[in-house]
């Protein structure tokens, strides 16, 4: 059994990355700026909850994170922590400082270590342009071509990862997801379709400031990927794009109107394209982890709802 580093662990992702290390039977401990259980309740049960260590370690503490680094000695890292594609524009240079200065907190910490564990971090497919620029497809070999803040400082952290390999040997994993959706997704521009299942089942008006096609891919795939990716880590410094269900939002609704009939007449469609390519090919991630099943558009959605109707039976679900 592993005894796992997960930045950014009370986020979304964390929760059931959380999740899945635990009902494996691995030990974590989880590095934020503060304690917050709300994205966990969705993923796991209290038993679970209470088997988690919480630190309280700002990732843009250098020095906090060698000290706290030195302490935890895990086997693994999986890197989350960061700031979404909204915060990254509002503010670029917190956006780095987090982000970029963050994650080298993480990389030099990690090198530093005896035993230097594998870090498996979270990329994205903001390191993409638009579809426009990929004719063939976005995967692991097309040009990052940003076209956000956030997507910059993604494409400059796998320059770093891959110095790091070179200079130090230090084995890391980027992902690159897209759209990811489901239970505890509530921050970030690809937030809304979650948020719509929600407003959903809650029966109140909601609005989608986006209209074009992305790549849905369900949380707990992700979470799969991350886990295979720090147990047991490739050689070298890989960066895989993360493909999904591609569908506009039109598609979205539709399939969301054939669970909860009724969504399609209070959720309104505003806006044109997301600016990151949605047509990902992700050929190396699926060489790469052929044992993890995808997860379906239809199966990912009737998960989400399925952990929405508990809370909305106790009335604690919001949109
Ligand atoms: N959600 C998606 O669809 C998506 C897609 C592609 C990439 N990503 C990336 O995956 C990662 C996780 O995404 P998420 O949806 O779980 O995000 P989230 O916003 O839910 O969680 C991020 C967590 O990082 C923590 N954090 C922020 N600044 C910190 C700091 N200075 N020190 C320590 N912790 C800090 C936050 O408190 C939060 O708990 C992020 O890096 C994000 O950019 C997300």
């Amino acid at each position: 059994m592993a005894h796992v580093l997960v930045t950014g662990g009370c986020g979304f992702f964390g929760a059931w990355i959380l999740r899945r290390l635990l009902v494996d039977g691995h030990d974590a401990t989880v590095w934020d700026i503060e304690r917050n259980e709300a994205r966990w309740h969705f993923a796991m049960i209290a038993r679970e909850i209470e088997r988690i260590r919480f630190q309280q370690v700002r990732i843009d503490d250098a020095a906090a994170v060698q000290k706290a680094m030195a302490d935890c000695r895990p086997d693994a890292v999986i890197h989350l922590a960061g700031i979404q594609v909204p915060g990254c524009k509002a503010n670029p240079v917190a956006g780095a400082t987090v982000n970029v200065i963050g994650m080298l907190a993480i990389f030099e910490a990690a090198r530093a270590l005896k035993s230097p564990p594998a870090v498996a971090y979270a990329s994205s497919a903001a390191v993409f342009g638009s579809d426009r620029d990929y004719p063939g497809g976005a995967g692991d070999a097309a040009q990052p071509k940003p076209g956000t803040i956030y997507g910059a400082f993604k494409a400059c952290n796998e320059l770093c990862a891959k110095v790091y390999w070179k200079d130090y040997g230090l084995r890391s994993v980027g992902f690159r997801p897209l759209t990811v959706y489901g239970p505890g997704r509530d921050v970030g521009m690809t937030s809304f379709p979650t948020r719509a299942i929600a407003a959903a089942l809650l029966k109140v008006p909601f609005e989608i400031p986006f209209s074009g096609k992305t790549a849905y891919t369900y949380v707990e795939e992700v979470a799969a990927y991350f886990v295979a990716a720090a147990l047991s880590p490739p050689e070298g410094a890989p960066a895989f794009t993360v493909g999904g269900a591609i569908a506009d939002t039109a598609a979205f609704i539709a399939e969301l109107e054939r669970q909860v009939p009724g969504a399609a007449e209070r959720i309104r469609i505003t806006g044109g394209d997301l600016p990151i390519a949605a047509n990902l090919v992700d050929t190396e991630l699926r060489t790469a982890f052929p044992e993890i099943p995808r997860i379906s558009l239809k199966d990912g959605m009737a998960r989400t709802i399925d952990v929405f109707r508990k809370r909305q039976a106790d009335g604690t679900l919001e949109v």
